[in-house]
C-alpha cells in the first residue's frame, strides 16, 4: 500500500506570528507542500491560537486541494469551528495550554463515552476522525469501541528514545498497536517528531497509511532555503545601488 504525506503548516504560522507580520503565510506554505507531493494539509487550532489562527483555517478550506486534516482538542467549541469549517478530517488530541507541543497521547479509554457521543457528532457531519493515541492496545480497542474512523500513532516516544534496546521497544509497539488497529477496521496514521534520520522503520510498516511530519520539514525547509532567500536579498541591494548610479 502507498503511504502518504499530511505536511503539518503550524510552524509557518509561529514564525509569522512571533513578529506580527502577515508573512510567512502558512496558505502559501500549503500550496508549495501539495505542489510537491504531499496528499494532506494538517493544522491544529489550539484553543490559544499560539499558531494557527480561525483565518488560516477559513482560507485554508478554500485554498486545499487535498484534504485538509484539522487537529484539535474534543470541545464543543472546536465543535463549532467544525460545523463551520468542514474540514475533510479530524484528529482529537489532547490539549495543555502549558505544553511546548502534543505531549502524550488521548487518554480514549478514560473518556469513552463522552469521546463515543463527540465523535458522533463529528461523524454526522461527514467528518473522518482520527485519535491520536499512544502505540498501546488498550488504546487501539477504545478507540474501535468509540468508532472512530481511524487512529494516529503517537511516535514521540519511538523518536526520543535515546538507547537502541528502548527503540526498538518502541518500534515493536508501534507496529503491535498498527496490526491490532486495522484488524478492527481501523484507518492507521502516525506522527510527531519524525524526521528524516528516522522515519524508515515506521514508513516501513505496512499497515500504516499516512504520516503527519511538521517539525522536520518546516526545519528543512528553512536551512535548505537559506541559499537562495540571501542571494535573492543581495542581488536586491545590488539592484538598487545599480539603479541609484544610473538614474
Ligand atoms: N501529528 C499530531 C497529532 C501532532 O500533534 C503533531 C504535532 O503538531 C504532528 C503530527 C507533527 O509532529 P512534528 O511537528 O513533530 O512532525
Amino acid at each position: 500500500m502507498p503511504i502518504r504525506l499530511g505536511v503539518n503548516v503550524d510552524h509557518v504560522a509561529t514564525l509569522r506570528n512571533q513578529r506580527g507580520e502577515r508573512y510567512p503565510d502558512p496558505a502559501d506554505a500549503a500550496f508549495v507542500a501539495e505542489r510537491a507531493g504531499a496528499s494532506q494539509i494538517t493544522i491544529h487550532l489550539r484553543e490559544d491560537r499560539r499558531h494557527i489562527r480561525d483565518r488560516d483555517l477559513a482560507i485554508l478550506r478554500q485554498t486545499v486541494t487535498t484534504r485538509l486534516n484539522l487537529e484539535m482538542a474534543a470541545t464543543q467549541e472546536m465543535l463549532k469551528v467544525v460545523f463551520e469549517h468542514k474540514p475533510d478530517s479530524a484528529t482529537l488530541v489532547p490539549e495543555r495550554r502549558e505544553e511546548l507541543t502534543t505531549e502524550g497521547g488521548l487518554d480514549v479509554a478514560m473518556h469513552r463515552e463522552n469521546l463515543k457521543r463527540y465523535i458522533r457528532q463529528l461523524r454526522e457531519a461527514e467528518v473522518w476522525v482520527s485519535l491520536f493515541i499512544e502505540p498501546d492496545l488498550d488504546q487501539v480497542r477504545a478507540a474501535h469501541k468509540v468508532e472512530a474512523n481511524a487512529i494516529e500513532l503517537h511516535t514521540g516516544k519511538y523518536c526520543n528514545a535515546a538507547m537502541r534496546a528502548d527503540r526498538a521497544e518502541e518500534l515493536a509497539r508501534v507496529v503491535d498497536a498498527a496490526k491490532a488497529a486495522r484488524r478492527l477496521g481501523l484507518a492507521v496514521y502516525a506522527g510527531h517528531g519524525l524526521g528524516y534520520h528516522n522515519l524508515r522503520p515506521i514508513a516501513a510498516i505496512d499497515e500504516i497509511e499516512e504520516l503527519n511530519i511538521g517539525h522536520a520539514i518546516i526545519a528543512r525547509a528553512v536551512v535548505d532555503g537559506l541559499d537562495r532567500a540571501v542571494r535573492d536579498m543581495v542581488a536586491c541591494m545590488a539592484e538598487a545601488r545599480e539603479s541609484r548610479a544610473s538614474g
